[in-house]
């Protein structure tokens, strides 16, 4: 055990709450590290666009470079083995499959995903691929408009299937979508992400395409492979501030529809919830006969990914957030808690299939001193969470895989570089990678969890 951690006893405690077979992990997703934004055949994703627009990223960078990943891909794998991980979580970037998002194969782009695939299984490390992670080929928006169009839908099953029938065989698992919330709510709602429009009528409709393409892509995938299918929601559940005030009770019953129950229900119950439905009024989307039947597919796991919660006021002002335990770079409220009560929550609810927390994690303010980096706020998030996810486990949660956000520090959306989430400290100047603290710590649990605790 590393001196990091004063008491080993107790993480091995902790680790022993899992399943032997339990998958520790860490994720990324393309266009957060990849770089190599215009090689070997890629086309321009709605996110290299985005960032070409003035006033959108705060820093106004880009990810033409990123993390350079593309090249550097074979010493990121080995900082994971290094770190003992037994599973991965990437996405493919549809543009460097398919750079017009329809028609034509990149075999360069799939030669890539090939390798790295390849790399790690020599590893020993698990492979599991997200088709969607917020990369739209420009070319789809250009033609007619990208998710608003219900066109989009054949066209991600198409592509789905591709993936499928090349890398089944190999993968661990293959999510559809990573967070469809945040694709229609933060790119179509409230113009934060790619491609930066602001309609709720507009948002409802994507999030409906999203939801069937998923369905349609989960059909078409099963015809051509055995790989375990799946989705990746985020799941930000929603507290009232004031537990006696019916106002703040209602507006949270009504974010956690929003961000909740908007996905879970129709994926597992095959409807909407009627409360949202009724509270997007002309915004509600249009939804032929048989596109929910369409959506309910069976799933082999769920991917939650779960950061925070959000402490819902109608006071004028806002009541804040307590946040006892502080909060991340990001402001978002340390409440580890939250994940346990969800988790028991939504296992009473859905009778979901085994779950994988596919993204938790926090941006911490890092910076590196005589060659170390340390983050102690990265490590109590992490502990407190895992602490948190035992619990839930011993409350009879079925949990099978932790993939902590993220193994680099990387593009952080519209907020650039500013923000540093990885357990990797990446100088960008150099593209050097610095274990933080933090990976020393996990290195250090995960090595405890495979010797049984
Ligand atoms: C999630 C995204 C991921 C990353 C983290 C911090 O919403 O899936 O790409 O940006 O937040």
């Amino acid at each position: 055990m590393n001196a990091i951690d004063p008491n080993p006893s107790a993480l091995s405690d902790l680790s022993r709450v899992f399943r032997t077979d339990f998958q520790w992990g860490s994720a990324t997703s393309a266009a957060q590290i990849e770089g190599a934004a215009a090689l070997d055949g890629k086309g321009p994703s709605i996110w290299d666009r985005f960032c070409a627009e003035p006033g959108r990223i705060n820093d106004g960078s880009n990810i033409a470079i990123a993390c350079d990943h593309y090249h550097r891909y074979k010493n990121d794998v080995a900082l994971m083995k290094w770190m003992g991980l037994q599973a991965y979580r990437f996405s493919i970037a549809w543009p460097r499959v398919q750079p017009l998002g329809r028609g034509t194969w990149n075999e360069a782009g799939f030669a890539f995903y090939d390798r790295l695939i390849d790399e790690l299984l020599a590893a020993g490390i698990k492979p599991h691929a997200t088709l969607y992670h917020w990369d739209l080929p420009a070319a789809l928006h250009d033609e007619f408009d990208g998710w608003p169009s219900r066109q989009i839908v054949p066209l991600f099953a198409d592509y789905a299937a591709e993936v499928a029938r090349r890398f089944g065989d190999r993968l661990e698992s293959i999510s559809t979508l990573n967070e469809p919330w945040c694709v229609a709510t933060l790119g179509y709602e409230t113009a934060q992400f790619a491609p930066g429009q602001t309609s709720r009528a507009t948002a409802a409709q994507v999030s409906h395409h999203l939801l069937l393409a998923h369905g349609e892509a989960i059909k078409a995938m099963r015809a051509v492979t055995k790989c375990k299918l799946g989705i990746v929601l985020n799941h930000t559940p929603a507290f009232p501030a004031d537990n006696l005030r019916e106002d703040d009770r209602r507006a949270a019953r009504i974010d956690d529809g929003l961000n909740v129950r908007w996905y879970m229900d129709p994926v597992f119950r095959g409807q909407y919830p009627a409360d949202i439905i009724e509270h997007l009024g002309e915004d509600a989307p249009k939804i032929e006969e048989g596109d929910l039947a369409a959506i309910q597919q069976p799933l082999d796991f769920l991917g939650v990914n779960f950061y925070t919660r959000s402490f819902i006021s109608t006071q004028s002002p806002a009541l804040p957030a307590p946040g006892k335990q502080g909060f991340t770079d990001m402001g978002w409220e340390i409440y580890p808690k939250a994940l346990t009560q969800h988790l028991v929550r939504i296992t009473r609810e859905y009778s979901p299939p085994p779950i994988f927390i596919t993204e938790n994690g926090m941006a911490n303010a890092d910076t590196v001193v005589d060659g170390k980096v340390p983050d102690v706020e990265r490590i109590a998030y992490l502990r407190s969470h895992l602490q948190a996810l035992a619990s839930a486990v011993e409350l009879g949660v079925d949990v099978r895989g932790y993939f902590y956000w993220s193994l680099l520090d990387n593009f952080e959306w519209n907020s650039g570089y500013t923000k540093r989430f990885g357990l990797f400290h990446v100088d960008y100047a150099t593209q050097e990678r610095l274990a933080k603290d933090s990976a020393h710590w996990y290195r250090g649990f995960i090595e405890t969890a495979k010797a049984g605790g």
